[in-house]
């Protein structure tokens, strides 16, 4: 009996082998290092994470090196199974211990030319160690440095920023409208997030809420790429020391349908899904009812167009037990005090050329607002209710 083995032509056992050397051959490595143009810049604190935003000159990978004491854990930021190539990078650093300082580091590697096989190439830039500390609502103090309205006048965002003392400011809020409207990336790093990152000096985060002028111009729709925080929406929550902090976007400030905006806007069926989102929230999360003191965030005092429904987000604010809420929008400082009936909360209106301060402790939340010339505007302390 002959017996038979079957055996691939000796021409194609040669090709295999020349194909898995030749896979393994080096990519090309240009001797070109992309510089980074604006950032670090720190976003979203929580408890257990934080985004950190920085654009290079060219498209590149990035990472951030960090850890708590050793930059002994690293994060890239991927999508499909691919890392993310480009010139704008926020990476969203998640899974964090809250309270604690942790030190970073962010690269970037040029990627010269993309193709199917050995993509070229460049070198890296690494900018840092940096550090930041996140969110912790076990602290017994916690404050932040309240701004709002700058309209794209840097001098103001520097004035007002110049004058915080940081170490009485766990972080910054811009209350909204830091723009007239957002036309590009350039604009929107120039006019209000180098200044703000010249102030922070990649240590201390920011909140921003959005206002009605940032849901206008050309950029606009790019925005989330920069500042969107993980859960992918510009409202959200937050605890921080004794306070939880309840972040609305106020979307518009007129109907859809309002000609200046060319049918080109939904704010209705956004700020429905809003709604539901903060009705659900006041319903299901515990700090609700634990924390001492609950603070809404929201650029427009009045809350947006509403499909004239404002009595209702009044009431669900009552609901939520709001201490305080902030707003902007008005440019002019307003402390309208609790209601019978209508707010049961205090409403502290920040001016354009403003700063606040908000400290709290379980006991007492402060508040202190100051012009931008140094003269006292308003200065205030709420008890919690019980
Ligand atoms: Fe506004």
């Amino acid at each position: 009996m002959t017996k038979r083995t079957f055996r691939l032509p000796v021409l194609a056992l040669v090709a295999i082998a020349a194909w898995g050397q030749g896979a393994n051959a080096p990519y090309k490595v240009h001797d070109t290092k992309p510089v980074i143009t604006h950032g670090p810049v720190l976003l979203n604190p929580s408890e257990t994470g934080v985004s950190i935003l920085w654009t290079t000159d060219t498209p590149c990978h990035s990472k951030v090196l960090y850890g708590s004491g050793q930059l002994d854990q690293s994060f890239e930021p991927a999508e499909h199974g691919m890392l993310k190539v480009g010139t704008r990078h926020l990476v969203h650093l998640t899974g964090l211990l809250p309270g604690r300082t942790y030190s970073y580091r962010i690269a970037s590697t040029r990627v010269v030319k993309l193709k199917g096989y050995w993509p070229e190439k460049g070198l890296n830039v690494e900018s840092g160690p940096f550090s930041f500390k996140t969110l912790d609502r076990s602290k017994p103090e916690a404050s932040f440095a309240f701004i709002t309205d700058t309209h794209e006048d840097a001098a103001r965002v520097n004035a007002l920023t110049g004058m915080i003392d940081w170490t009485k400011a766990d972080f910054l809020v811009h209350g909204g409208d830091a723009f007239h409207t957002i036309e590009s990336e350039d604009h929107l790093f120039e006019r209000w997030l180098d200044p703000a990152a010249a102030a922070l000096k990649q240590t201390v985060p920011l909140i921003w809420l959005r206002g009605n002028h940032e849901t206008r111009g050309a950029f606009v729709r790019e925005m989330p790429a920069y500042v969107a925080p993980p859960e992918g929406r510009y409202y959200f929550a937050r605890d921080h020391g004794p306070m939880h902090l309840i972040v609305i976007d106020s979307g518009e400030d007129k109907p859809d349908e309002t000609n200046v905006y060319g049918g080109l806007n939904n704010f209705v069926s956004y700020r429905r899904q809003e709604y539901d989102w903060f009705s659900n929230h006041v319903k299901t999360a515990d700090r609700i009812h634990s924390a001492p003191f609950k603070v809404i965030l929201v650029h427009q005092p009045g809350w947006g167009y509403v499909e004239m429904q404002n009595g209702k987000w009044v009431q669900l604010a009552n609901e939520a037990g709001a201490d305080l809420v902030i707003s902007g929008h008005t440019h002019r400082f307003s402390h309208r005090l609790p209601k019978d009936g209508e707010n049961r909360y205090h409403h502290l209106i920040v001016g354009q050329d403003q700063l606040a301060m908000v400290s709290a402790t379980k006991d007492a939340l402060t508040v202190n607002v100051i012009a931008r010339d140094g003269k006292p505007v308003e200065s205030f302390t709420l008890t919690p209710r019980r």
